[in-house]
């Protein structure tokens, strides 16, 4: 199978350029490879209203519709053209035909989030998880605390402004990925469906633990948030503190959330850099802590962005924002802290992303209503 070829050639590729870092055993030996040997076929139906509701869904349904169209209508005459007008009824907050959903409507979400990710392994390192973690994190990354504005309510980068930005390059395909997820369960809305398939993608991949809450709402495209609210790998410390401190965040939650980069690469076609962080792009270890404090970061000397590579294999590269972790002597303490120990990495890590994912959401439930979802077995 094309697929057992290529999972092999890949690992050939990281065994001989890994030995120097191997320094870890992720705690869950979760990649994605292993697992698509075993398959398994999920329930995802959703269940049926009764009949005896059926008016009033009816009724719903033709509003729903009749709002759609007013969507689609206002959106040509603004020449969005390429804006489906099926996911611009969920852009103005419809649920669905089930009444509330429950904990194990969205238990099946997740399964299906999941199921794709394990059938889908042809996608660049062999998972689609690092780019369907990054959508979750540039769709709630934008939040602005002092104006309460962008965040993880909305999935405004469904639009041309934002779906643009030079910071989501690539992000389509995470995008579709999550396509025909969103129309086996119409009743989620992209907001809640991007920030769960996120903290899928992270427990799929070995990661913690995430809670996770619904209760998001899609907005239109006038909540677009302008380009320049995500961070810019080329810069420094103050960018860092700037940009992450305007989402509310702490020196220690930066450190952790850039965590994230244990996963997978830059790619010359989306952002201009290249290579990949570590040598187990599709686990989640702090091999990305422990890289930084024990190479040597040199420049490369390349016709591209400004950006480090190690000076032991030359394979693996850092950003200079991730380089400003260990030069910064505060975020560098926090470096040294998830180096040191990956269970306090892990748990920090599962703390700031159920945080990020919430960001400029108003909730009507309380901390009693994140759940944590069973991964796939
Ligand atoms: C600290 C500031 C950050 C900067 C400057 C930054 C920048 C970047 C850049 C330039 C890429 C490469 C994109 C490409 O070429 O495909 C990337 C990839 C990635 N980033 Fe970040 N990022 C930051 C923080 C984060 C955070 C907070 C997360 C998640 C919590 C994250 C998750 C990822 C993931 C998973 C990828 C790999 C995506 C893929 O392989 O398709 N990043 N980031």
């Amino acid at each position: 199978m094309a697929t057992a070829s290529r999972t092999l050639s890949r690992a050939l590729h990281h065994t001989q350029t890994a030995f120097a870092f191997r320094t870890t055993t992720p705690r869950r030996l979760a990649t994605l490879g292993p697992k698509i040997s075993s398959r398994r076929s999920y329930a995802n139906q959703t269940p049926k209203p009764s009949s005896k509701r059926a008016p009033l869904y009816g009724g719903a349904a033709a509003v729903l519709l009749a709002g759609a169209g007013y969507y689609a209508f206002a959106l040509k005459s603004m020449k969005l053209d390429a804006i489906d007008p099926v996911k611009v009824s969920s852009a103005a907050g419809a649920t669905s035909g089930l009444g509330k959903p429950t904990t194990e409507d969205y238990q099946k979400v997740y399964d299906a989030i999941a199921k794709r990710l394990l059938d889908e392994d042809e996608y660049d390192d062999g998972s689609y998880g690092p780019v369907i973690l990054r959508l979750g994190w540039h769709a709630s990354g934008t939040f602005d605390k002092l104006t309460g504005t962008g965040g993880s309510n909305g999935t405004t980068m469904r639009f041309p402004p934002e779906g643009d930005h030079g910071a989501n390059a690539g992000l389509k395909a995470a995008r579709d990925f999550l396509e025909p997820v969103h129309e086996q369960f119409p009743w989620i809305t992209y907001s809640d469906l991007w920030t769960l398939a996120s903290v899928c993608a992270i427990q799929e991949m070995g990661g913690p633990d995430i809670k996770w809450r619904p209760g998001r709402q899609d907005r239109d495209v006038s909540y677009c948030t302008p380009d320049g609210r995500l961070p810019d790998g080329s810069k420094g410390h103050d960018h860092l503190r700037g940009i992450f401190g305007r989402m509310g965040f702490n020196d220690q939650e930066i450190v952790a959330l850039s965590g994230a980069h244990a996963i997978d690469r830059c790619h010359t076609d989306r952002s201009g850099f290249e290579g990949l962080w570590t040598f187990s792009p599709i686990t989640m270890t702090n091999d990305y802590y422990k890289l930084l404090l024990d190479e040597q970061w040199d420049y490369r000397k390349w016709n591209g962005p400004k950006q480090l590579e190690d000076r032991t294999t030359k394979t693996l590269m850092m950003l200079p924002t991730d380089h400003a972790l260990i030069k910064d002597k505060d975020f560098r303490t926090h470096v040294e802290r998830y180096a040191k120990d990956q269970d306090v990495f892990l748990q920090e890590f599962s703390d700031v992303i159920s945080t990020l994912v919430e960001l400029g959401v108003p909730f009507t439930t309380g901390e009693e209503a994140k759940k944590v979802f069973r991964r796939t077995e």
